[in-house]
């Protein structure tokens, strides 16, 4: 009986172990979501590059109202970055342990190697949102540790910058319809453009892959290289040409090279690492990327047409609209579908 017992056991051990690898095999990544990532020309004299989310995070301290939050993990860590969600969530501000105008080295990122890696550091990740029937978007999540926000120019001269921050999450989001990517939504400041990839400039070496210009500082996304003129938010002034974003062809960055892949379902707001090992902590982060605005009482801080020099951090990916409906975000702009390159 008991060796009956015992060949059953031995038996149901190897039917599980030979069914094992089935039940565990995890998705791979979207072949197209790699075939179709975007290139990104960095400026040729922007020192603030594409940042490694771990020493980012390792330069910091969480804050609230400038007051260091008690009880957090020490280290704090990507992959536990969210336990500051019962700490104060979204008031937590992930602070530089240095003070900014000090330039600390940090701040400067991974300049890409001659292939377009960043190397050991991850400056990327990309989402995706398989929303089924073959439509699936995917989002490349751009992080750089320093926002440098621009000169402002009036009359020909430069009176100022503005809009500095630590912290920078830009992103590309790709539509694909079947496996074949239709429209690109590049983020520039508060929104951005939307593009049909078909008009898109493409990679000389690898002609699938769309180009991207990541203006000097801003880091806003552009389809073209040269001069583009943003309004500054809340101010109507009679000419353009007063606040611009510059891009060229400085280095070129493969945002993949160093980048973690996730699958992404909205409810309930999941993140699961294709390889099964890339952090998900962090992505679960409610909080702010910088440093909090700095009040008018700090000699750092000051104002041009009411606007901070040294403003917020940014919250990160989980808040650029993952499950969105159009290529744009989801925050009551229009959202125009542009079928020819422009600014
Ligand atoms: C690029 O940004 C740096 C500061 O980060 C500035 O010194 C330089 O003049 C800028 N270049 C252009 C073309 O805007
Ligand atoms: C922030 O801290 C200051 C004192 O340091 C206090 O006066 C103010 O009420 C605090 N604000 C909030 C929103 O807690």
């Amino acid at each position: 009986m008991a060796l009956i017992l015992d060949l059953l056991l031995l038996l149901g051990a190897a039917s599980s172990a030979l069914s094992a690898p089935a039940l565990v095999k995890r998705a791979d990544v979207p072949q197209f979501v790699k075939d179709y990532a975007p290139m990104v020309w960095l400026h040729s004299e922007d020192p603030y590059n594409p940042s490694d989310l771990a020493t980012h995070i390792s330069h910091t301290q969480p804050e609230n109202n400038f007051t260091v939050v008690d009880g957090a993990p020490s280290p704090l860590t990507v992959d536990n970055l969210n336990s500051l969600n019962n700490l104060g969530g979204t008031s937590i501000y992930l602070t530089s342990k240095d003070d900014v105008t000090t330039n600390p080295s940090w701040l400067n990122g991974q300049s890409p190697d001659s292939s377009g890696s960043t190397g050991n550091a991850i400056t990327c990740a990309v989402i995706v949102n398989d929303k089924g029937d073959g439509n699936v978007d995917a989002f490349y999540m751009y992080f750089y540790s320093y926002n440098w926000g621009g000169e402002v120019v009036v009359l020909g001269l430069n009176v100022g910058n503005f809009d500095d921050h630590v912290g920078d999450w830009e992103h590309n989001m790709i539509r694909f319809a079947n496996g074949t990517p239709t429209y690109v939504w590049y983020s520039q400041h508060a929104n951005g453009e939307a593009f049909k990839y078909d008009i898109l400039d493409k990679d000389t070496t690898n002609s699938l892959r769309p180009i991207v210009y990541s203006a000097n500082g801003s880091h806003a996304n552009y389809a073209i290289s040269g001069t583009h003129d943003h309004t500054i938010p809340n101010l109507n002034l009679p000419d353009n040409g007063i606040l611009d974003d510059y891009t060229d062809q400085g280095r070129l960055w493969d945002p993949i090279a160093s980048a973690w892949f996730y699958s992404y379902t909205p409810s309930p707001e999941t993140y699961t690492a294709y390889d099964g090992s890339s952090p998900t902590g962090w992505l679960y982060f409610n909080g702010q990327w910088g440093d909090q605005q700095y009040p008018d009482s700090d000699p750092r801080q000051t104002e041009l047409f009411g606007q901070a020099k040294y403003s917020s951090g940014p919250t990160g990916p989980r808040d650029k609209d993952l499950d969105r409906t159009n290529v744009c975000p989801d925050n009551g702009n229009d959202c125009i579908l542009r079928d020819v390159l422009g600014p």
